[in-house]
This record gives structure tokens, C-alpha cells and sequence, in this order.
């Protein structure tokens, strides 16, 4: 069983950012079994490094829908993006240097401030446009 599974309550009103919204989630499940498994370092980076690219082709779908839709809260929204993209790649790097620590940093970061806050709280603002 997953540990954090998407739900329907979480849907941005477009079925093709929900389904990368889904995928987003059974990434990082990935990682966190991958954890839990005591996966080696490499295997662990490779999933995390997987998780960065995937972000980057959602990241901009989703931005690209914005302007699409005129989104009013696209700039803010937009530098969000910045930041857990810059973030998250800071984390890849030092994980690589042996100076940060998955469990205890890394996955914190992905479950708080991007699966339960980014996706569940500030995309679930377009939403109303994107499905009007
Ligand atoms: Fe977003």
C-alpha cells in the first residue's frame, strides 16, 4: 500500500495534471520504499534524479496551462516552482556529496511542502480556471 495516496479531492479540474499530479505521488513512494528497503546510495539517487526530471516536464505543463487559462496567479505561482525545483536539486547534489540525508531532510521536504502543500493546497487554486 502506498503511504501517500493521491485523492480525488486533490483534482485540479484537468485530467492530464492529475494523472502527472498521480505520478508525482507514486514517485516519491518509490523513494520512500527505496528508503525503507535500505536501497543503496546510488539506487536512492537514481530515483530521487528521476523524480527532478519528471518535475521539470510537470512543472511546465503546468505553467504552460496557466497562460493559457490567463492565470492571474501565474508569476507567484511560477517562482514556486523556482524554489522546489532549486530545492530539490540542491538536495540531489549534496545527497551525492554525502551531505544530506534522505530520510531526514529530503523526504520531509517532498511529503510536507510539496505533496501536502504545493500539490493539495496552492495548484488547487487554478483549478477552478482550468475546469470552468
Ligand atoms: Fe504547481
Amino acid at each position: 500500500m502506498d503511504l501517500f495516496e493521491w485523492d480525488a479531492e486533490y483534482s485540479v479540474g484537468n485530467g492530464e495534471l492529475d494523472r502527472q499530479h498521480q505520478r508525482l505521488f507514486q514517485i516519491i513512494n518509490e523513494l520512500y520504499a527505496a528508503l525503507a528497503r535500505g536501497e543503496t546510495q546510488s539506487s536512492v539517487e537514481r530515483a530521487l534524479q528521476s523524480l527532478i526530471e519528471y518535475t521539470r516536464s510537470h512543472f511546465a505543463a503546468e505553467e504552460a496551462l496557466m497562460l493559457q487559462h490567463k492565470y492571474p496567479g501565474y508569476a507567484a505561482h511560477k517562482r514556486m516552482h523556482d524554489q522546489l525545483l532549486d530545492k530539490v536539486t540542491e538536495y540531489g547534489l549534496r545527497l551525492n556529496q554525502g551531505e544530506s540525508d534522505l530520510a531526514a531532510d529530503v523526504l520531509p521536504f517532498l511529503i510536507g511542502d510539496w505533496l501536502m502543500n504545493h500539490i493539495t493546497v496552492t495548484d488547487k487554486k487554478y483549478a477552478p480556471l482550468l475546469s470552468a
